[in-house]
């Protein structure tokens, strides 16, 4: 039985106690987490079958996190027998708190969380886990001593692509002779504290531990933001003369180091003097690999929506769930028939 009666009871006391009102997604520029149901929605989830989804999202910060809120939303509508409520948590924590205690005042059926850093969980999952209310992690994980508190988690393994990125960055420069050279490498990470910042840096200096002639010359957080990784690469160039690569931890903050480069008069890609290396490999990026600005692009999935749909459905008719659930990645490089691969690339 779902619990939207209980929503609609609970409208009056809601409307009551917030000072704003939103309805699903909610836009930036607002502050997320004030808001709470709004009468629409309240009536729009007044039957006995619409399964109602709360989901936490990170913001808006790259294409990759478009493809994923466009998975979501493209799933979790009402013809497949759900409502959604949207929330964006604009980069900060504390957003993704407030919306998560709103949609456990709304009594909500489950809880989407991707958490934009892996700590400080705690308090608002136990909040949910008394509530009742499953909550599924996607994409990026959370770090709670009592893995009760969620009930599956489900996305990259951001080591692996860390890793695959070293191996590919090693094989890449064995083919070019450059094998026993010395390699000066800067990184742009993600977010930091994030899994996927964290999972990548950590894979990829597994592999640079292996090569003694890899210096890795410096490392500096550009949020995942193609803004800030055009400034953060514009100090890298300030402050060192000799890179060689750039290992940048998602495909916005390659855009905006590439804005970078060339803006300093300097060249990057297969014939640059700077290799470039980024995560995500969305459609922009293989575009970019055919005009010879980026060299590999090492997938990370977005799409997640209908697999966290199929958790739910397994829920729903009372069915055990991995409490693990990796997706299936590859990467790409300018050595591939990217015209051809472009074709296939939904986001
Ligand atoms: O958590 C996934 C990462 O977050 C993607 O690599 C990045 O583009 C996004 O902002």
């Amino acid at each position: 039985m779902r619990k939207l009666v209980v929503v609609v009871g609970l409208l009056f006391c809601v409307l009551l106690w917030v000072s704003s009102c939103s309805t699903g997604r909610v836009e930036n520029g607002e502050i997320p987490g004030e808001e709470l149901l709004h009468e629409d929605d309240a009536l729009a989830v007044e039957d006995d079958e619409t399964i109602v989804v709360g989901f936490a999202q990170v913001g808006s910060e790259s294409d990759w996190r478009l493809a994923n809120t466009q998975s979501f939303e493209n799933t979790f509508t009402e013809e497949n027998g759900y409502y959604l409520i949207f929330e964006d948590g604009q980069q900060k924590q504390e957003n993704q708190i407030k919306a998560v205690r709103n949609f456990i005042l709304q009594e909500v059926d489950y809880i989407i969380l991707d958490p934009i850093v892996e700590t400080g969980w705690e308090g608002v999952l136990k909040e949910a886990r008394d509530a009742g209310i499953p909550v599924i992690v996607a994409d990026r994980q959370v770090d709670v001593a009592d893995e009760s508190l969620y009930t599956c988690w489900v996305g990259s393994d951001f080591v692996k692509e860390g890793r695959r990125a070293g191996e590919w960055l090693a094989d890449y420069l064995g083919k070019q002779g450059r094998g026993r050279e010395v390699i000066n490498i800067v990184t742009l990470q993600g977010t930091l504290d994030s899994s996927a910042q964290i999972g990548r840096t950590d894979g990829f200096a597994d592999v640079l531990e292996e090569h003694d002639n890899w210096v890795m010359l410096d490392r500096e957080t550009a949020d995942f933001t193609q803004a800030k990784g055009q400034e953060v690469m514009e100090g890298f160039l300030n402050r060192y003369s000799d890179i060689d690569v750039v290992i940048c931890e998602n495909d916005n903050m390659a855009f905006g180091a590439i804005d970078a480069i060339q803006a300093a008069g300097r060249t990057c890609g297969p014939d640059g003097d700077m290799i470039i290396i980024s995560f995500d490999a969305v459609s922009a990026a293989l575009q970019a690999m055919q005009n010879g600005e980026i060299n590999a692009a090492f997938e990370c999935n977005p799409q997640l929506g209908p697999i966290v749909s199929d958790i739910i459905e397994k829920l729903e008719r009372g069915e055990e769930v991995e409490k693990v659930q990796y997706v299936e990645e590859t990467y790409f490089d300018t050595t591939m028939n990217l015209e051809e691969l472009l074709k296939e690339r939904t986001y």
